[in-house]
């Protein structure tokens, strides 16, 4: 499990991020969006949980999908708890916590365990836990980018730094379907999607996952670039994948999935 430093640094960067998450999450929205299309017609039997909830993009369409469910949003950022609060005060159907998913245990079984864009910040025991959340036929319902995401600022950062970039591997789709059978879930929905947002420039990509919270500068071993090697870095950026119009895209593969515990 990784270190307690390393949840400190995810907590503080999302925190940091609460007040600017919505402006530049658009395509953590669009994500969510797709994921809820997938979400079982039924309602859920038992409690509703959305892990890694930020704040609260996800959650609405539960609430908008189940309207007497009870909704439970846990997230490791006190800033972001504190925005879903703020933002469904006196709604006693939806409720938020302060959680690190990986050592979590619900106060009762789950009928639907859901997450998007936030399992990628968690290590691979956590698909086989959260598992274990779920009462029999209990259902996972999951959107997370896997490996591919990013094409654009690994092959820039590759190109000036010389070596991968930094603190971003990730899982393979096949990788959490592995997960998922041996936690002894049966998939129903399995696809790989590709999204992708605009930005004007390199630098405005570097400022929205700023302004989303995704961030190294906390992390323990990280070393920022310096001055040149950004500017570098972004001109790289800019000029290798600007299109007609001189924006720039960002990438994401992103794995989503419907998968069902027997009972
Ligand atoms: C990119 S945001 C996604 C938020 C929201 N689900 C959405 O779709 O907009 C990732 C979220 O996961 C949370 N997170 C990261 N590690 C976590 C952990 N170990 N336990 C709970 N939440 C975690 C972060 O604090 C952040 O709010």
């Amino acid at each position: 499990m990784p270190s307690e430093r390393f949840k400190n640094s995810i907590a503080k960067g999302f925190s940091d991020a609460a007040s600017t998450y919505d402006h530049w999450s658009m395509l953590q929205q669009q994500v969510a969006r797709r994921l809820a299309t997938m979400l079982p017609e039924e309602p859920p039997h038992g409690l509703i949980l959305d892990v890694g909830c930020g704040t609260g993009a996800l959650t609405e369409l539960l609430h908008a999908q189940y309207p007497a469910g009870r909704i439970l949003g846990i997230d490791i950022a006190p800033g972001m708890v504190d925005a879903c609060k703020t933002r469904w005060a006196g709604r006693s159907e939806l409720n938020f916590e302060v959680a690190d998913a990986e050592r979590y245990l619900p106060s009762e079984p789950c009928g639907l365990v859901a997450s998007s864009f936030s399992v990628q910040w968690l290590s691979q025991i956590a698909v086989g836990h959260m598992a274990a959340w779920l009462a029999p036929h209990g259902q996972m319902a999951i959107a997370v980018p896997v490996k591919g995401s990013l094409p654009e600022l690994r092959e820039a950062y590759r190109a000036i730094v010389g070596s991968p970039l930094w603190g971003t591997s990730l899982p393979t789709g096949a990788d959490y379907l592995k997960w998922l059978s041996q936690a002894g879930l049966t998939c129903r929905i399995v696809q790989t999607e590709t999204f992708r947002d605009h930005f004007d420039d390199a630098r405005q990509v570097l400022h929205s996952f700023k302004g989303i919270g995704a961030t190294f500068r906390y992390q323990e071993g990280y070393t920022p670039l310096t001055p040149t090697a950004t500017r570098e870095l972004l001109c790289y950026y800019d000029q290798h994948f600007a299109g007609a119009d001189g924006r720039v895209p960002v990438t994401y593969e992103v794995l989503l999935f419907v998968a069902e515990k027997a009972s």
